[in-house]
């Protein structure tokens, strides 16, 4: 059965609006992992747009499931994450300027770093995963920085129409196929929501969905414990 890991970046985010301690992404993440998630995701960026260390500190000792830290291949984030220790990090290329991860993270080119960084984040006990667009010279380059899992970007297919979005449809398939014979565990998300999971799911073979925006965006409407419960259902039924 798949996983729903949820992230609570937006509970973040409207925290920092006004700069003040409401809403709490730890309080978030506990009635998401209340409502059925699986695991709870947080992006701590560079730039602390919403996340902040406080956050990752406190839902470290607080969460009953897994936490999967994302963030940049930095140093610094590096001992931040060897200090915490999450049960997953997930490293994806981060631009300050961006609203979002946009890509995935180029494994080819950034081999030496990714693998010392792999390296110290396995020493800390910590399984890593790489985000990445569903392309197998990415694939085969995580498998040589020894990453444990990749999550497959699904921003493209997100974002395409028509025949454009069964082409990236298409290429997400091939992709979980190829990590999987390749001993990769594969993950994925970005940008999916209550209505265009339906087609990945029916793919199979994906352990674990990291699903942000829309759950929190339905949240605000319907409330935090109906709209995990509603991903969550999709997610197992699938
Ligand atoms: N996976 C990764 C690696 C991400 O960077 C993000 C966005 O922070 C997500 C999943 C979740 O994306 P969304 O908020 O669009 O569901």
């Amino acid at each position: 059965m798949a996983k729903l890991g949820v992230n609570v970046d937006h509970i973040a985010t409207i925290r920092q609006a006004r700069g003040g301690t409401d809403p709490d992404p730890v309080t978030a993440a506990a009635m998401a992992e209340l409502a059925g998630a699986d695991g709870i995701t947080v992006h701590l960026r560079e730039d602390r747009r919403h996340i902040q260390d406080r956050d990752v500190m406190l839902l470290r000792r607080t969460l009953q499931t897994h936490l999967n830290l994302e963030m940049a291949s930095t140093d610094e984030m590096v001992a931040i994450a060897m200090k915490v220790v999450p049960d997953y990090v997930t490293l994806v290329p981060e631009k300050r300027q961006e609203l979002t991860t946009e890509g995935g993270l180029d494994v080819v080119k950034h081999k030496d770093k990714l693998s010392r960084h792999i390296d110290l984040l396995h020493q800390a006990g910590i399984t890593v995963s790489l985000f990445v667009d569903p392309d197998l010279e990415q694939l085969k380059a995580s498998t040589r920085v020894k990453a444990d899992f990749i999550e497959i970007h699904t921003g493209s297919y997100c974002d395409a129409k028509g025949k454009d979005q069964v082409a990236e449809l298409t290429k997400i398939e091939e992709a979980v196929k190829a990590g999987k014979k390749l001993g990769l565990g594969v993950n994925a998300g970005h940008g999916l929501n209550y209505h265009n999971i339906r087609p990945v799911l029916a793919l199979g073979g994906v352990e674990e969905y990291n699903i942000g925006h829309s759950i929190i965006s339905r949240a605000v409407l319907v409330g935090l414990d109906r709209a995990v419960r509603e991903m969550s259902e999709l997610v197992r039924g699938s």
